[in-house]
C-alpha cells in the first residue's frame, strides 16, 4: 500500500490511520495527530509505503479474543508494523543512518501513518533497485520466516523440508529462503489454486490441502 499521493507535512502534525474500534468495518480513521518525538537513538522516517499482513487484521478484528487486551482502542492507536521510508530527521546519538537514507523497518505500531519513529538499529538499507512497496512487504514476513527455517527447523544445507501455507505471507518467503540460503529440497503445502505459483518461487513439490483426506 503506497502513499504516494500524501504531501510532505512540514509542520508538528502528520495524518495517520488510527483505530477506534475493533471489526472489519468502520474501525480505522484518518485524523490528524502529533508527530512522533525523538528519542536518543531514533530516526524519524517519511513513509512512502507500508504493507498488511495476518497480524494487522487480527489486531483490526479483535480475533482471537485476547488481542483485545493488546489494542487499547480508546487511546486510539495508529495500527501498522512495516514500512518503507526516506530518513527525515535523526535524534542525539545516531550515528549509522544520515537524513536521505531510504530505508525499511518493523515497528510495534504505528506505520500507517505519514511519519513513524524507529531506533536506528531497527531500520535497514534499502538496496538499490528494490521499491518502496516491496521493501515495505519485507520485515514482518520475511523474518518470521528466516526464524522459522533457522530457529525452529534448525535447517542446514541441503536439507529437505515440508513448508505448511507456502503461498501465504510468511511461506512464500519460507520457500524462496529455503531454496536460496540453504538449498533445500522444498515441499510445499497449500491450495491447488496457488500451486503454481509457489512452485515459480522455487517449491520442488506441492502438495493440494484440499484434496488430502484426513
Ligand atoms: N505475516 C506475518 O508477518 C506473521 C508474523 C508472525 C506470525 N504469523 C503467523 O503465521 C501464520 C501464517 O501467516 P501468513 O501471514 O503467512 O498467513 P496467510 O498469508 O493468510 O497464509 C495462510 C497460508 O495457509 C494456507 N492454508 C490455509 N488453510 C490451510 C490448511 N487447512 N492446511 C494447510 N495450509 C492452509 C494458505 O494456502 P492457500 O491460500 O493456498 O489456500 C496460505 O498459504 C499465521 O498463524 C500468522 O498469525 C504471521
Amino acid at each position: 500500500m503506497a502513499s504516494e499521493t500524501l504531501t510532505p507535512n512540514p509542520g508538528t502534525m502528520m495524518r495517520a490511520v488510527v483505530q477506534a474500534g475493533f471489526g472489519d468495518d468502520g474501525t480505522y480513521e484518518v485524523q490528524s495527530v502529533p508527530k512522533p518525538g525523538l528519542k536518543d537513538g531514533e530516526v524519524l522516517v517519511q513513509v512512502k509505503a507500508v504493507s498488511i499482513n495476518k497480524g494487522d487484521w487480527h489486531s483490526r478484528v479483535g480475533e482471537p479474543g485476547m488481542v483485545k487486551m493488546a489494542v487499547d482502542v480508546k487511546a486510539k492507536p495508529i495500527p501498522g508494523h512495516d514500512y518503507a521510508g526516506v530518513v527525515v530527521e535523526v535524534g542525539p546519538g545516531v550515528e549509522g543512518v544520515e537524513a536521505g537514507d531510504e530505508v525499511f523497518g518493523m515497528c510495534d505500531r504505528g506505520a500507517f501513518a505519514e511519519f513513524v519513529a524507529a531506533r536506528e538499529t531497527d531500520v535497514v538499507s534499502m538496496p538499490a533497485g528494490v521499491t518502496f512497496e516491496d521493501a515495505a512487504a519485507l520485515a514482518s514476513a520475511g523474518m518470521t520466516a528466516i526464524q522459522a527455517l533457522r530457529a525452529g527447523a534448525k535447517l542446514e544445507a541441503g536439507d529437505k523440508v515440508c513448508i505448511v501455507g507456502a503461498s501465504g505471507g510468511v511461506g512464500s518467503f519460507a520457500v524462496q529462503l529455503a531454496k536460496t540460503v540453504f538449498d533445500a529440497d522444498v515441499t510445499a503445502v497449500c491450495s491447488g489454486r496457488n500451486a503454481a505459483v509457489v512452485r515459480s518461487l522455487g517449491a520442488d513439490d506441492v502438495i493440494d490441502y484440499t484434496e488430502v483426506k484426513a
